[in-house]
C-alpha cells in the first residue's frame, strides 16, 4: 500500500485526486493533506475524513513520510514544494504546468535524477482514452501520412475569466498559462520538434478588464505538421474538441465525451456527391452512437475513463512497477518551453496593439 499525500486542496484536488486517490483505496492510502489556507484544509479534511491535515509541508513530510505527494498547488508554488517532496524521499506527481520556466523544471528534473525519485506532470488529456486511440491510429498509419492538427479548448467564463482574483491572471500569458499547457502537451504527442509558434487574439468582453483576451489563437509549427489551437475563455460553454487529418483520413474527437469518430468523406477525382456526405453523416452518427453507448456503460460500472483516474494509475505503474510513462518530467519541460515561446509572442503582440482590440503576432 503506497502511502500518498497531497499538497494544495482547491479545485483539482477536491475534484479529482481525493475521490480518485480514495477509490484506490486498495492500492494507496491518503496519510496526509497539505494547504495554507486553514479554512480550506478544515473543510476538506472534514467532507473526505483525512484528520492528517498540515499548514506546513515541511512537518507533513516529516510526520507522514509519503512515499508518493501529489502537488496541486498553484504553478507558482510547484518548484519548491516538488523539490522538498523529491529531496525527502518521496515520488512526485505534479499538475501541469510543470513549473513556470523551464530551468525550474530542469531543476526538478535533476532533483529526481538525483535523489532516484520518479516524477510525473499531470497531462491528463494525453490519457484520454479518444485521445490515445487517436495516437495509436496515427501511428499504425490508419490516417496515412500526418499532415496537422486542430485544437479547441473552451473554457466557461466563470471558470477563470470572470473572476479577478483567480491566480491565473498572474501567470506568464495570464490565463493563456493556465489552459495552454493542455494545448501544448496534445501538440507534443503527434508534432516532431517544435520550430516557431504564431498568435493572434481577441478582447471581446471589456466587462472583464483584468483579461487581455477571451479568444486566444496559437499555430505550433513544426518538423511533421502544424497544431492550429483556438483557447475561448468568454463563453458559457465548455468544450474540448481535436481534429488530426493525414493523407488518408481524419480523426474528430470529443474529449470530453471520448468519443472518436474516423470521418471518411474520400471524394477522389468526383466533385462532392450527397451520396458521400450522407454515408460519411451516416457512419459518423454510427461510430458515434456506438462510442457512446460503449463509454456510459465503462463510465457508469467503472468510472475509468477519466484522464486523471488513469493518469494517476499509470503513475502509480511507474512507481511501483517501473512501467512506461508518457508525461515525464522532460515532456512537462518541453511542454514550458514551447508554452513559453506562444507566451512571449502573445505578450508581446499585445505592447504595439495595446489600444486596438485585435492582435496579432
Ligand atoms: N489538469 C487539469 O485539468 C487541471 C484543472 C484545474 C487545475 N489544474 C492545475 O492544478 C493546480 C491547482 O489548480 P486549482 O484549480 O486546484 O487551484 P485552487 O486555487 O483551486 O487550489 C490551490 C490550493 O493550493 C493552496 N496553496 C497555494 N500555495 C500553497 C502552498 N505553497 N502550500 C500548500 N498549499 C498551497 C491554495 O490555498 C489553494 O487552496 C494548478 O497547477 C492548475 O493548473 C489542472
Amino acid at each position: 500500500m503506497l502511502r500518498v499525500a497531497i499538497v494544495g486542496c482547491g479545485v483539482i484536488s477536491t475534484r479529482k485526486y481525493i475521490p480518485i486517490l480514495k477509490r484506490l483505496k486498495k492500492r494507496v492510502t491518503i496519510v496526509g493533506i497539505c494547504d495554507l489556507n486553514e479554512e480550506i484544509l478544515k473543510q476538506v479534511s472534514t467532507k473526505f475524513g483525512i484528520p492528517e491535515a498540515y499548514t506546513d509541508f515541511s512537518r507533513m513530510l516529516e510526520e507522514q513520510h509519503p512515499e508518493v505527494v501529489v502537488v496541486c498547488t498553484p504553478p507558482a508554488a510547484h518548484t519548491k514544494v516538488v523539490i522538498e517532496a523529491l529531496e525527502k524521499g518521496a515520488h512526485v506527481l505534479v499538475e501541469k504546468p510543470m513549473a513556470l520556466t523551464s530551468v525550474d523544471c530542469q531543476k526538478m528534473v535533476d532533483a529526481s535524477n538525483q535523489h532516484g525519485r520518479k516524477l510525473g506532470v499531470m497531462h491528463n488529456q494525453v490519457f484520454n482514452p479518444a485521445f490515445e486511440e487517436a495516437c495509436d491510429l496515427v501511428a499504425k498509419g490508419e490516417i496515412g501520412k500526418f499532415l496537422g492538427m486542430r485544437t479547441f479548448l473552451m473554457t466557461p467564463v466563470d471558470d477563470m475569466t470572470s473572476n479577478p482574483k483567480h491566480w491565473a491572471h498572474r501567470l506568464p500569458g495570464g490565463v493563456l498559462g493556465e489552459t495552454g499547457p493542455h494545448a501544448i502537451y496534445l501538440s507534443l504527442a503527434l508534432l516532431d520538434n517544435v520550430t516557431d509558434v504564431q498568435v493572434c487574439w481577441k478582447k471581446q468582453l471589456p466587462e472583464y478588464p483584468w483579461s487581455a483576451a477571451e479568444d486566444i489563437r496559437f499555430d505550433v509549427i513544426a518538423d511533421n505538421g502544424i497544431n492550429s489551437v483556438t483557447l475561448m475563455y468568454g463563453s458559457n460553454q465548455s468544450g474540448a474538441e481535436i481534429e488530426i487529418v493525414g493523407t488518408e483520413g481524419m480523426l474528430k474527437l470529443d474529449l470530453q465525451s471520448r468519443i472518436l469518430v474516423h470521418h471518411n468523406r474520400q471524394v477522389g477525382t468526383e466533385l462532392l456527391t450527397p451520396k458521400a456526405i450522407i454515408t460519411s453523416v451516416v457512419s459518423g452518427l454510427y461510430q458515434t452512437g456506438t462510442a457512446f453507448a460503449v463509454n456510459g456503460v465503462v463510465h457508469r460500472v467503472w468510472k475509468t475513463l477519466d484522464g486523471h483516474y488513469i493518469g494517476i494509475t499509470r503513475f502509480l505503474d511507474y512507481v511501483e512497477k517501473n512501467a512506461q510513462f508518457r508525461a515525464s518530467g522532460e515532456k512537462g519541460k518541453l511542454t514550458t518551453e514551447v508554452l513559453d515561446m506562444v507566451v512571449r509572442k502573445y505578450e508581446e503582440s499585445q505592447r504595439p496593439a495595446a489600444s486596438s482590440a485585435i492582435g496579432q503576432g
